[in-house]
């Protein structure tokens, strides 16, 4: 089988929780960068960019974390402590994929969004290619105001995800997929 048909067809989400070091190396993460940055782009807009979580810098966002979600919820549990202490930290390394979406005179909001979507999924394809493994999340920190400010993001940029990505523990199994049946139809 063709090699990328042979990767596009195996490449599987590995979470966090399977995730293990080495961490990508300077080479590897320039890569990812850059083939995540080669996608489709109605403008030539680059309507993203990445945040890169490497090294302590994961342990940092963790307590930016913490500290927002005690703000909420004072008597949060030691585990769940731990929980947002660990939130970056429990991953090699996490990008994340900021959508800075704005209203263009010709390239719709819609449009600049769905290169985002893109763009995760190139990382993700990239990183499968470089023999890493990835998960792409959202989790409530994408969705709280605080913790994007916190991280850099201006009022209009928007969490794409957060690419989590490391080492497979294990090999991941698949999981269903659609049913072509059920998707496609042809006119
Ligand atoms: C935009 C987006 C956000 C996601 N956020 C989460 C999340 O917060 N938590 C989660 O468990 N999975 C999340 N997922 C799902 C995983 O990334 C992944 O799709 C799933 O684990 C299975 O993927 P696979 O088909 O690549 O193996 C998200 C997916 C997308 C596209």
């Amino acid at each position: 089988m063709n090699e990328t048909i042979a990767l596009m067809s195996r490449r599987r989400s590995v979470g966090p929780a399977f995730l293990t070091g080495p961490a990508p190396d300077a080479q590897e993460l320039q890569t990812l960068l850059t083939l995540a940055s080669r996608v489709p782009d109605h403008g030539k807009l680059a309507p993203w960019r990445f945040i890169v979580f490497a090294g302590d810098a994961r342990e940092k966002a963790g307590r930016l974390a913490l500290e927002i979600k005690l703000a909420d919820r004072p008597d949060l549990d030691e585990a769940g402590r731990a929980a947002e202490a660990s939130r970056f930290s429990r991953s090699p390394l996490v990008i994340a994929l900021v959508s800075r979406a704005v209203p263009h005179a010709k390239i719709p909001e819609w449009e600049q969004v769905l290169s985002a979507g893109a763009s995760a999924m190139a990382l993700e394809l990239a990183a499968a290619a470089l023999g890493l493994a990835s998960c792409w999340l959202t989790e409530w920190v994408a969705y709280d105001a605080r913790f994007r400010a916190a991280i850099g993001l201006a009022e209009h940029e928007r969490i794409a995800g957060f690419v989590h990505i490391g080492r497979a523990a294990r090999p991941p199994e698949d999981r269903p997929r659609p049913a072509l049946a059920d998707i496609v139809t042809h006119f």
